[in-house]
């Protein structure tokens, strides 16, 4: 029966604790956490949703913009029965007073049974935790890590491809500040899949995050510069180069006019029928002309993002 796959607390990699990292989890957890997510959406699917988080609260405190994360949080705590409070606009906030986030988190805490954060600086989830007497749930910390969109990421492959491993994946664009596919990445060496990073030398991911893919995961590790290296993908992962994250325009620029694009020709050429996902947002990067096609599944991927992040509280806040 959908829903039915109760977790006792021991079993359950969730439950009390904060979700602040990708790496924190096991392969077995993240099977788990998807498994959750399938008897979600089955439920969604039935439009018959139990509700065990009624009288728990949510607070989003969003202190960089979003649309999806924000919104689906919000989706999926109402689907579960749940209320919600937070902010989408910091500058609403005492923080512009200069109130720090240590002590915004310790209040919050009282008014919420879990946080979810975005923020633009790396490390301040674990920070929030930290302070926090609810779990935190980081839903991106700078160009950090995106726990909750890699697990809907992964669910997406499974959705999609069939499978979770072996499979060749392409990571292209701005692989230095893109946390989306830092935590992606290594959920995907996890389950042994080979990763290719493409992106320009100056975007390319920090040596030491690929020495420990491919050393701890036993996994193939490539990085190039040309798209041309995407076209034996199974799956091509592509999101947008991260202009907050450039303190130089003109270097932005330059980026973002001489990037990658997945277009008809690209999906004309390639050789193993890939599937073309993006966290979203997509600027240029990905040709609209493709968007009727059905390997272009970024959007039913950004609404995997419900079922996904259901099972994550769920799992984080009942047994
Ligand atoms: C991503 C993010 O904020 O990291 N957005 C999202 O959560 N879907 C990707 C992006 O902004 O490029």
């Amino acid at each position: 029966m959908p829903g039915s796959q109760e977790h006792d607390g021991a079993n359950n990699p969730l439950f009390g604790k904060s979700l602040l990292s990708i790496r924190q989890l096991s392969r077995s957890d993240i099977e788990r956490i998807l498994g959750e997510a399938e008897s979600m959406k089955l439920m969604l699917d039935d439009g018959k949703v139990e509700q065990p988080l009624r009288n728990r609260i949510m607070a989003t405190l969003f202190f960089e913009p979003s649309t999806r994360t924000r919104l689906s949080f919000e989706s999926s705590m109402q689907r579960l029965g749940g209320g919600v409070i937070g902010f989408a606009d910091a500058n609403t906030t005492s923080s512009v007073k200069g109130e720090s986030l240590a002590d915004t988190v310790e209040v919050v805490s009282n008014y919420a049974d879990i946080i979810v954060i975005r923020h633009p600086k790396i490390g301040s989830a674990d920070e929030a935790a930290m302070h926090s007497r609810v779990p935190v749930v980081n839903a991106g910390d700078g160009a950090g890590q995106h726990p909750t969109q890699a697990l809907y990421d992964m669910f997406t492959v499974k959705a999609e491809k069939g499978r979770l491993e072996k499979l060749n994946v392409a990571l292209v664009g701005d692989l230095k500040n893109a946390r989306t596919i830092r935590s992606f990445a290594y959920a995907l060496a996890m389950f042994g899949n080979n990763l290719t990073f493409i992106g320009p030398r100056q975007l390319q991911m920090p040596g030491e995050v690929l020495r420990e893919l491919s050393e701890r995961y036993g996994i193939g590790v490539e990085t190039s510069e040309s798209l041309d290296d995407a076209l034996d993908a199974d799956v091509v992962y592509i999101p947008r180069i991260q202009k907050e994250r450039f303190a130089d325009v003109e270097e932005y620029k330059r980026h973002a006019s001489n990037f990658y694009t997945i277009d008809k020709k690209f999906m004309d050429r390639a050789t193993r029928d890939p599937i073309i996902m993006s966290p979203l947002p997509r600027l240029g990067e990905i040709s609209t002309e493709i968007d009727g096609m059905k390997n272009a599944v970024y959007f039913r991927q950004a609404g995997y993002g419900v079922p996904v992040r259901m099972a994550i509280l769920k799992m984080m806040l009942a047994r």
